[in-house]
């Protein structure tokens, strides 16, 4: 029930199927696409609607969420019983489902474990019966979509579900947001799915290696594959970054696309942001930050003092996030004379060592790790810091370095992925190559060379990075036709 109506054109009708939505739930950047996309399509006209599990955390939040009064069964090896309820994304139209089942979707957390990287057998069960009952629930609904779009091995079953169900008006759209976290499920599973046959060729060449990997059942079954950059498109073509799926994707080449994610800017608006102390503009620019970092610097103890650059990392605490050589070079960038404050949560090894530099560090005034979720103090770092470290490994896309420009943070970010495709070196940041603490620790020493807030090419650069357009207006006509070309090829296949 969209309120325009007005186009004579039919609309697409287009369900998106994922993990995690914003701000219902969020672990990690996928909320955030999964969130502000829809909004966007549905400006231009695409009648959109989101697909998540009603998660324990979401039931006890402060949304609204109402029962659509309508149950399925999902048969997974038993049958069960799904609820469904219904929300609208904050600030749109954009419906959102939420399925309930006690056994599978609603007991627990969101995931399972803390290492992203690896999920348990319980997690892959969890996504498995998402998979399942998100295309029983298109079964059952009146609006049969013309696309689902998939989003990482958590929804990776979808596309063959689809196939080898009565589905065939739907196309099939999957979206890699992070190659690293495939989902490799036993083959016990497999008598789970009896409408994904174990005899298709590709479940047999996949269960080879004795698991089924839900990344690569996606990536391969979907009409159109596509992930959340330029840069990581090509890269994962290669052995360095395609995590063991790059001759795959190789294969598949001609059907991968990269559309470079956006940020919701209502969302992020330094000039309007309820969350900062004070609001400040392009007008403003470096001046309009200096009293949200003395808030900062009191806030978190650090000695204060507006004339040393403050450095803000906002993170998952993850391998990929290049923490390593982050700590490496930790001594040296104080050394320099300036301030390093880090905000996130995640590996129990590298929260560790963290708490261990709180600890060594905590008479120096320069150094702070704040190891916990939270989004109100992550907004309060993106206004009050100078510089916004982002020394990843490889990186999909990344959000935060978007974020912390419109902040008017200049990133420091090393050249892969999202990172290449969104910061230009001594424009809108500083870009480094090499991995390694000597090559971070060379780029940091350029950036707060560069620092002041009287300095004219450090305000110009603050000026252009302030100004750099990442909103999704522009990547939703992409994903438009990306999906009229999974139409196409669909059609094509079943001509
Ligand atoms: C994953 C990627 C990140 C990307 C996000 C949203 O978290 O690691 O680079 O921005 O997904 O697509």
């Amino acid at each position: 029930m969209g309120k325009s109506g007005k186009s004579k054109k039919k609309k697409l009708k287009v369900l998106i199927a994922a993990s995690e939505c914003a701000p219902f739930v969020k672990v990690g950047g996928l909320a955030d696409v999964v969130g502000s996309l829809p909004k966007a399509l549905e400006k231009i006209n695409v009648d959109v609607r989101v697909v998540i599990p009603y998660y324990k955390e979401v039931q006890s939040s402060k949304f609204k969420v109402q029962s659509c009064n309508s149950k399925f069964k999902v048969k997974f090896g038993r049958a069960e019983e799904v609820g469904v309820y219904e929300s609208r994304l904050p600030g749109s139209e954009v419906p959102i489902y939420f399925l309930e089942n006690q056994k599978y979707l609603s007991g627990g957390g969101v995931y399972f474990s803390k290492d992203a990287f690896v999920s348990s057998q319980e997690e892959i069960r969890r996504f498995a019966f998402f998979s399942k009952a998100v295309v029983e629930f298109i079964k059952v609904s009146e609006r049969k979509p013309d696309v689902v779009h998939c989003n990482d091995w958590h929804t990776g079953l979808v596309p063959g579900l689809i196939k080898s169900s009565k589905l065939g008006h739907s196309a099939t759209v999957f979206t890699i947001h992070n190659l690293a976290n495939q989902g490799f499920a036993e083959l016990s599973i497999l008598k789970n799915l009896n409408s994904i046959t174990p005899e298709s060729e590709l479940i047999r060449w996949d269960a080879e290696d004795d698991n089924l990997d839900l990344m690569l059942q996606g990536v391969t079954a979907a009409d159109v594959v596509s992930t959340v950059s330029p840069s990581y498109a090509k890269e994962i073509l290669t052995p360095e970054f395609g995590e063991g799926l790059h001759q795959v994707l190789k294969a598949r080449e001609a059907r991968l696309f990269g559309i470079l994610n956006g940020i919701d800017y209502q969302i992020w608006n330094p000039e309007m942001d309820q969350k900062i102390e004070f609001n400040y503009g392009l007008k403003e620019g470096p001046a309009g930050k200096v009293g949200n970092k003395i808030y900062l610097q009191k806030e978190l103890g650090l000695t204060v003092n507006p004339e040393v650059p403050l450095i803000g990392v906002v993170t998952r605490l993850a391998e990929q996030k290049g923490i390593d050589i982050l700590l490496e070079a930790l001594k040296g960038i104080l050394a320099f004379g300036a301030q390093l404050v880090i905000l996130g949560v995640g590996d129990p090894k590298i929260e560790k060592e963290l708490r261990i530099k709180n600890e060594e560090l905590r008479e120096k005034g320069s150094f702070k790790a704040i190891i916990r979720f939270d989004e109100e103090l992550a907004h309060r770092i993106y206004a009050a810091s100078d510089l916004f470290l982002m020394p990843s490994k490889f990186e999909p896309c990344g959000l935060v370095q978007i974020i912390a420009m419109r902040y008017g943070a200049l990133p420091i970010v090393r050249e892969t992925g999202g990172l290449k495709d969104t910061v230009e070196d001594a424009k809108t940041g500083f870009v480094f190559r090499e991995y390694s603490a000597e090559a971070l620790l060379e780029v940091v020493e350029r950036a707060a060379g560069r620092f002041g807030v009287e300095n004219i090419e450090f305000r110009q650069m603050i000026s252009r990075a302030m100004q750099a357009d990442f909103s999704w207006e522009r990547s939703a006509g992409e994903y438009l036709q990306l999906y009229q070309r999974a139409l196409e090829y669909k059609n094509l296949q079943s001509a």
